[in-house]
């Protein structure tokens, strides 16, 4: 059956959102109503708990939850209460719903979404959740994991223009628009698009869409800040597999991803930045930063890539032959499965990455940076500002001597702590830890010297300075305290513990 998408009617969405206000449906409210129980159920795809709370309540914001949010039947009367402005007959114009029986039941997923500023409105594709199936292969794909970790990371700096490269139903547009003048977004899915310009009129925005595959639709133009979080999946290129156009990029292993890092600084003004998403594969007993490495290398981007988290191969196959809606008892998940043990199996793959990759294309004639490094563990919610500002750090130490980062009064950040562990009964600590509480929340372990240096960084002395007199303290030449101590120094400024 064919699957509407909805209209981008700006009269008919302007009834629609003042129905949504109305209703109060937001993330907080819709938090409220379902209580801690059933919203920890729904993010474990459980949806009867927030059932049972919302099926008697009647009020306008709880039926816009079991229509829009649970895939529930609503009877009509009630679907109607719930929309007075726009009516019944208006939201089925809108591509929003279509009768059922003697009720209604939604054709497309409608939900809060919101940062710390703003309150927003996204429409995609009905959940496997509420369809009680699996997904089409041209399924949209609304709010996921990635979604909110790509908004997350993303740095934001006022830009003057900014690309959303595979948007979707519109997540990142929306992040962007609230700092970029203009907003470019692009996606090889005419039924994304479709959502995306609904979404971009319901919440007032003006994007502008184009379509097309990865960086063809916006040949010869750059951007202040490009995000993506890109068809990454990497998908066995065999029937046995659907190709869920969300997912895949229509390339073997991770070409995608691989030919985005290589293709994406003539998309970058100088100083512009790219924040992807993405998967790699690791070939046998190789470090991960090896093939990375081999992406960035020619492209004269400043590079900055953290792996977030590592699959094998059994554990990647299992996550993605469920993804789309099948279960692990049933023969298609099993076919899937063997396809993608065998697909890894043939490239010599023994372990995938998953990361963040923040690109920027530099300014003046220096070297690249280039840095890859592994932080799986918590990390702020939201990174961005730290990304931000790491980038900054970054870009500073690139452009500047050793002498003269050792002319710097570095001060230690004021999320910066110190952790002293000791054996029992003895004087002298073991080992001294320097914890970051914000940001990637570094630890670092401190030798003698380092530990010395932190201690004196409270901005009003010069780091060379200070590790002279801890050279003579320790009665040691001062050239070798600084050889040694300048890697710490550097790596403490990249990450924020000393600004
Ligand atoms: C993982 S989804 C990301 C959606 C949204 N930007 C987000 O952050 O949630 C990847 C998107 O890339 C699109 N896509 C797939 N292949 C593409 C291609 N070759 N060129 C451009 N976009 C593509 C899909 O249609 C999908 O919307």
């Amino acid at each position: 059956m064919s699957v509407p998408t909805p209209v981008a009617d700006p009269e008919l969405v302007a009834r629609l959102r003042a129905d949504l206000r109305a209703a109060a449906y937001t993330v907080e409210a819709v938090a409220e109503l379902l209580g801690p129980l059933a919203t920890a159920a729904l993010a474990r795809e459980q949806v009867l708990p927030a059932q049972r709370v919302t099926v008697d309540v009647g009020t306008p914001l709880a039926t816009l939850v079991r229509l829009f949010g649970l895939g529930d039947a609503v009877d009509s009367e009630e679907a109607a209460a719930a929309l007075p402005t726009l009516g019944l007959v208006g939201a089925a114009s809108l591509g929003l719903v279509r009768e059922q029986g003697p009720g209604v039941v939604a054709t497309c997923d409608l939900r809060p979404y919101g940062d710390e500023d703003h309150a927003w409105w996204i429409a995609s594709d009905l959940t496997e959740l509420q369809t009680r199936g699996p997904l089409r292969e041209d399924h949209v794909l609304g709010l996921g994991g990635a979604s909110t970790t790509l908004a997350s990371w993303t740095p934001r700096p006022a830009v003057e223009r900014a690309l959303d490269l595979g948007t979707g139903c519109g997540v990142q547009a929306l992040h962007l628009g609230a700092h970029a003048r203009q907003v470019t977004v692009t996606d090889i899915s005419t039924r994304a698009l479709d959502f995306a310009r609904f979404n971009a009129v319901l919440n007032e925005c003006d994007w502008d869409v184009v379509e097309g595959s990865m960086l063809d639709p916006v040949a010869g133009q750059q951007f202040g800040l490009i995000v993506s979080n890109p068809p990454f999946v990497i998908t066995p290129r065999t029937p046995d597999v659907p190709l869920f156009e969300y997912r895949d990029g229509g390339q073997a292993g991770d070409a995608v991803v691989a030919d985005l890092v290589r293709s994406i600084g003539a998309h970058l003004e100088p100083g512009g930045v790219a924040q992807f998403l993405g998967n790699w594969e690791v070939v046998g007993d190789a470090d991960w930063r090896d093939r990375v490495r081999g992406w960035v290398a020619g492209t004269g981007l400043d590079a900055w890539i953290i792996q977030r988290d590592v699959q094998d191969p059994a554990e990647y196959a299992e996550t993605w032959s469920r993804d789309g809606g099948h279960h692990s008892a049933t023969t298609e998940f099993a076919t899937m499965y063997a396809a993608w043990l065998d697909d890894f199996a043939s490239r010599g793959v023994s372990a995938i990455g998953f990361g963040v990759i923040t690109l920027q294309r530099l300014v003046g004639d220096r070297e690249p940076f280039v840095e890859l490094t592994e932080a799986t563990g918590p990390v702020a919610v939201p990174m961005g500002a730290h990304v931000l500002s790491g980038l900054r750090a970054r870009t500073w130490l690139a452009e500047h001597t050793d002498d003269e980062v050792l002319a710097v009064a570095w001060r230690c950040a004021d999320d910066v702590t110190e952790e002293r562990h000791g054996r029992p009964g003895e004087e002298d600590p073991a080992v001294i830890m320097l914890r970051q509480g914000g940001g990637l929340r570094r630890v670092v372990r401190l030798d003698t010297v380092g530990a010395a240096l932190v201690s004196v960084c409270d901005g009003t002395l010069p780091a060379g300075a200070a590790l002279a007199a801890i050279a003579e303290l320790l009665g040691k030449p001062a050239a070798e305290v600084r050889v040694a101590a300048l890697p710490l120094v550097r790596e403490l400024v990249a990450d924020g513990l000393l600004v």
